[in-house]
C-alpha cells in the first residue's frame, strides 16, 4: 500500500542542523571547504543514511557522491536531485547544504509512502561547488557534464597547502562503501534547491523562487609586479611599487564598474602582497576579480574593461602585470518543462512563486548543458549569504522540501 507522500519537517531540521555542526563555527557558520576533512565527514554521514535506508551509494572519479533510489525500470534515466556539501570559509550552513538535504528527504518521503516511481531518483552532492579553496569552483558538476574533468585540475593547489589529486585521492578513499562509477551518467533532468542568496523573496514575501536562468561569472587573477625596496629610504620617483598600481586599477573598477550597469557584479574578494612585510615596498601585489553578468557580451567587454585598467594603471607605476582567467561561465538558461513543473508544485501546494535569475553559480548550471535542468530558490534573511549569518526559516524549508517533493512525484512518474 501507498500513502500520499509527505515531507517529514521535524527530520528535515534536524538534519540541517547535524550537517551544520560539521565544521561548526563559533558564529553559527561553517568551514566546509571542499575536499577538507570536515567535507569527507559530511560525505559519510550523508552515504550512511542513504545505505542505512537500503539505497545505493556510489561516486566518480571526481568525487561526486549519489544517493540512488530504485525506480520501476532500472532501464530509464534517473532523476537527479541535490546541490553540494562544501562551503565557503566561515560560510553559512544552508549554501548548498540545504539542497542536499532536501533532496535526501525528498527520498526518504517517497521510502517512507512506499512510493515506487517509474524511474530512479538519485540524490547529488557535488564535489567543489564554491571554488575558493580549489578554483574553479563547480568542478564536480563541469565533470559531470563534460566541461572539464580531474586531469584539468589534479595539480591544482588548495589556498591552504595541499595539491588537489591527493586531497581527492584520500576523499575518494574515505568511503570504500561507495562504488567508483563512471563520471556523467545519462539522467532525465536534474533539480536543485538552494537559499536565494539574495534579498527579492524576502522582500516580496514569496516563499519560492523558480529560477528561470543564471548569469555569467568569470574570475581573473591579476599579479602586479614591481620591485622591492626599502619603505623608509626610496622617494616616490625611485619606486615601482604594484601596490600603489593594484590600489589605483581598484579603486577605479569600483568606482567605474557597477555604477554604470545596475545588472554588473564586480568583486574584489582576495589580495595578497609579497613578502607581505610592513617596511617592504612589494615586489609583487596578486588580487582575484570575481565580474557577472547576465548578457554573455557585456560580460566579455567587462573582462576587457578590467584588462585595460590594470595594464593602464600598470604602466603608470612602471610596473608589469599578468592577467590570467581562473573561472569562465557562461551564463545559462533553464529548461521551461522543469520551470512549469516547479511553478505547478508550488500552486498545488497554494505557495506563491516567482520568476528569476540566479546570482550566483550553481551545479544546476553544468548540469543544464547536459540534462534538462532548473532550480527552486528559497527565501534569504536580509539576502545574506557566503557569510555565518546566513539563515533560512524553517517554515520556508519546510516549503521548499514540499515542492522539491511534489517535483521529483511529477518528473520522476513521466515515463
Ligand atoms: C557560488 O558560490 C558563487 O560564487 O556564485
Ligand atoms: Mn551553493
Ligand atoms: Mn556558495
Amino acid at each position: 500500500m501507498s500513502l500520499k507522500p509527505q515531507v517529514n519537517a521535524g527530520r528535515l531540521l534536524a538534519s540541517v542542523a547535524e550537517f551544520a555542526a560539521i565544521g561548526a563555527t563559533p558564529a553559527g557558520g561553517v568551514n566546509r571547504q571542499a575536499l577538507g576533512v570536515e567535507d569527507r565527514a559530511a560525505r559519510r554521514l550523508l552515504a550512511e543514511r542513504g545505505l542505512a535506508r537500503g539505497f545505493t551509494v556510489f561516486q566518480d572519479d571526481i568525487a561526486n557522491l549519489f544517493i540512488r533510489r530504485e525506480g520501476r525500470d532500472a532501464s530509464l534515466p534517473s532523476l537527479l536531485i541535490g546541490s553540494h556539501l562544501d562551503s565557503q570559509p566561515n560560510g553559512g550552513r544552508f549554501d548548498g547544504a540545504l539542497g542536499t538535504l532536501i533532496a535526501f528527504e525528498a527520498l526518504e518521503a517517497l521510502e517512507d509512502a512506499g512510493i515506487e516511481t517509474e524511474r530512479a531518483v538519485e540524490v547529488v552532492a557535488f564535489t567543489n561547488e564554491e571554488g575558493s579553496r580549489y578554483a574553479p569552483g563547480c568542478m564536480g558538476s563541469m565533470a559531470f557534464a563534460g566541461a572539464g574533468k580531474v586531469a584539468d585540475w589534479e595539480k591544482t593547489q588548495a589556498t591552504d597547502g595541499p595539491v588537489l589529486a591527493d586531497e581527492l585521492a584520500a576523499t575518494l578513499a574515505a568511503l570504500p562503501e561507495a562504488e567508483i562509477r563512471p563520471t556523467g551518467h545519462a539522467v532525465c533532468a536534474f533539480v536543485e534547491l538552494h537559499i536565494e542568496q539574495g534579498p527579492i523573496l524576502e522582500r516580496e514575501e514569496v516563499p519560492i523562487g523558480v529560477v528561470t536562468a543564471v548569469q555569467g561569472t568569470k574570475w581573473l587573477e591579476v599579479i602586479f609586479s614591481g620591485e622591492a625596496a626599502h619603505a623608509g629610504t626610496t622617494p616616490l620617483e625611485f619606486r615601482k611599487d604594484p601596490m600603489s598600481a593594484a590600489a589605483a586599477a581598484i579603486a577605479s573598477l569600483q568606482s567605474a564598474v557597477m555604477p554604470a550597469d545596475p545588472d554588473a557584479r564586480l568583486t574584489v574578494g582576495r589580495i595578497a602582497a609579497e613578502p607581505g612585510s610592513i617596511n617592504v615596498i612589494p615586489r609583487s601585489v596578486t588580487f582575484t576579480v570575481d565580474i557577472r553578468h547576465p548578457d554573455a557580451a557585456t560580460l566579455g567587454a567587462m573582462e576587457l574593461h578590467v584588462r585595460r585598467e590594470c595594464e593602464a594603471a600598470a604602466e603608470s607605476r612602471e610596473c608589469v602585470v599578468t592577467i590570467s582567467r581562473r573561472v569562465d561561465m557562461a551564463p545559462g538558461r533553464f529548461d521551461p518543462a522543469i520551470t512549469t513543473a516547479i511553478e505547478e508544485a508550488s500552486q498545488a501546494l497554494g505557495l506563491k512563486s516567482r520568476p528569476m535569475v540566479s546570482g550566483a553559480f550553481h551545479d544546476a548550471l553544468f548540469v543544464s548543458r547536459v540534462a534538462p535542468t532548473a532550480m527552486i530558490f528559497v527565501p534569504c534573511r536580509k539576502g545574506i549569504s557566503h557569510n555565518e549569518a546566513e539563515f533560512v526559516s524553517d517554515a520556508h524549508m519546510v516549503c521548499g522540501a514540499q515542492v522539491m517533493l511534489g517535483v521529483v512525484e511529477t518528473l520522476a512518474s513521466a515515463g
